[in-house]
């Protein structure tokens, strides 16, 4: 079990380049099953979920493999299997999209029912609501979901919460659906629009994405094709709060810093001085910071996987800082955690109330989900001592060699492999 080590209190600067999006490959690769053709998807970060995702493909029988690290080729006209297996699926929420996919393309599938997570219930209602409307029968069953369906025709379909997940999902069975599929409320996320359009140069017709009303018009075939997913909008801002709680000096770069907006208007008015070009953000803190309130909605919004990390600064700004989660109804389990290094804080149902101005202490802690371990790291860059983190595997799931980015920021980090 890996562990990652800091010594605190080490300014960051310099430049640091952020890979891909993790939520957009974990929809992306799902969604080349709805191709009958070859795709080559590029500029995939070198995470956990990526490569379980391509374990699973090869699972199903599916022709897939890394042409590099970064590049990942899929030929999904080989697939044989139907059923996803749990032990395959069961690290990972996202398996779900393989459901979408599969019960696109061949009218069926079985995939593990995802598993909870740090911060909740994690339900899937809405991506079941989604399917039946579209004609198909979904059971529950020995902690697996079973899809099936005659035929798939277009339906119009109300989410009650702008759910990411079932945007994307219902997206990915729809171009495969007989007339036209219509989301309302739909989920705006960058992720969201970048599967919309990797689906649109396989031969899809998906109009609206990144609106709140999505209309996808289902087509006989799609064929393959190549694509560059975008950039990490949740990896760019932890690092940019990271420059920020050393006090630092660092151009985030390889970002689209129009996904940073709710981010940066926040970092600004704690008092960073931003800097902003056409594929970069630099993020300097040469003065006291003071705390804000923060409230998480769905995108534009401030990101709710961005709160972690954000507490963990607020807790070192002058001043009280209010966070409102509106996402989740319950993420603020790695509270626990982050006091252990000095943290102020009073959670009362989705509020938390930071005690701003504390010096934080290196402690032991772990991590309890991927976003929470990045906060453990933020807090520990700027902690008195030694900081030693467990559970590194959650961050491993969603950042890419996070000690060395952060090492050769100047921060002084390390990986105990045990
Ligand atoms: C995606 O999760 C992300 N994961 C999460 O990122 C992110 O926190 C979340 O979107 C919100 O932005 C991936 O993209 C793989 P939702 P998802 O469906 O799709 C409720 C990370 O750290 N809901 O938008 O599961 C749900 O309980 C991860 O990268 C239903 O009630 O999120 C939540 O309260 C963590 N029924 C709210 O909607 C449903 O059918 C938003 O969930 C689906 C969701």
């Amino acid at each position: 079990m890996d562990r990652i080590v800091i010594n605190g209190q080490k300014r960051l600067s310099g430049a640091i380049h952020i890979n891909g999006a993790k939520n957009a490959a974990v929809a992306i690769i799902p969604a080349a099953i709805a191709a009958e053709g070859v795709c080559v998807i590029e500029n995939l970060p070198r995470i956990e979920d990526v490569a379980i995702l391509a374990n699973a493909l090869q699972s199903l029988g599916m022709d897939c493999k890394f042409l590099d690290p970064h590049t990942l080729q899929i030929d999904a006209s080989s697939i044989k299997e139907r059923k996803m297996t749990y032990d395959l699926a069961r690290n990972m929420r996202a398996s779900y999209y393989l459901l979408g996919a599969m019960l696109g393309r061949f009218k069926e599938a079985e995939v593990p029912l995802p598993g909870g997570c740090n911060f909740g219930a994690r339900p899937i209602d809405l991506h079941i609501k989604g399917f039946e409307a579209m004609g198909a029968k979904i059971t529950q069953e020995h902690g697996m979901l079973y899809a099936k369906a005659d035929r798939l025709a277009g339906a119009n379909i109300y989410l009650d919460m702008a759910s990411v997940g079932a945007t994307i999902n219902i997206m990915i069975a729809a171009v495969n659906a007989e007339g036209v599929t219509t989301i309302d409320n739909a989920a705006k996320e960058p992720h969201v629009v970048d599967t919309a359009n990797f689906l649109n140069m396989l031969g899809a017709n998906i109009k609206g994405a990144g609106t709140d009303m999505i209309r996808i018009t289902g087509c006989q075939r799609m064929h393959g094709g190549e694509y560059q997913i975008i950039p990490d909008q949740i990896e760019a801002g932890t690092y940019m709060i990271a420059s920020a709680i050393t006090g630092g000096d660092v151009v985030v770069e390889n970002i689209i810093p129009k996904h940073m907006d709710s981010l940066s208007a926040k970092l600004s008015e704690m008092n960073c001085k931003l800097e902003e070009g056409g594929d970069y953000i630099r993020v300097m803190a040469p003065e006291p910071l003071h705390g804000v309130n923060i409230k998480t909605m769905v995108y534009p919004g401030f990101p709710t996987d961005l709160q972690p990390q954000m507490t963990a600064l607020l807790s070192t700004a002058k001043g009280t800082s209010v966070i409102t989660e509106t996402v989740f109804d319950n993420r603020y389990q790695y509270m626990t955690e982050l006091k252990r290094l000095g943290c102020e804080v009073t959670v009362e149902g989705r509020v938390a109330v930071i005690e701003g101005g504390s010096t934080l202490t290196g402690a032991e802690v772990r991590a309890t989900d991927l976003r929470a371990g990045a906060a453990l790291i933020i807090a520990g860059l700027a902690a008195e001592g030694r900081t030693v983190i467990s559970n590194v595997k959650y961050i491993d799931r969603g950042y890419e060699g996070v000690e060395t980015k952060l090492g050769a920021l100047g921060a002084d980090i390390r990986r105990e492999t045990r």
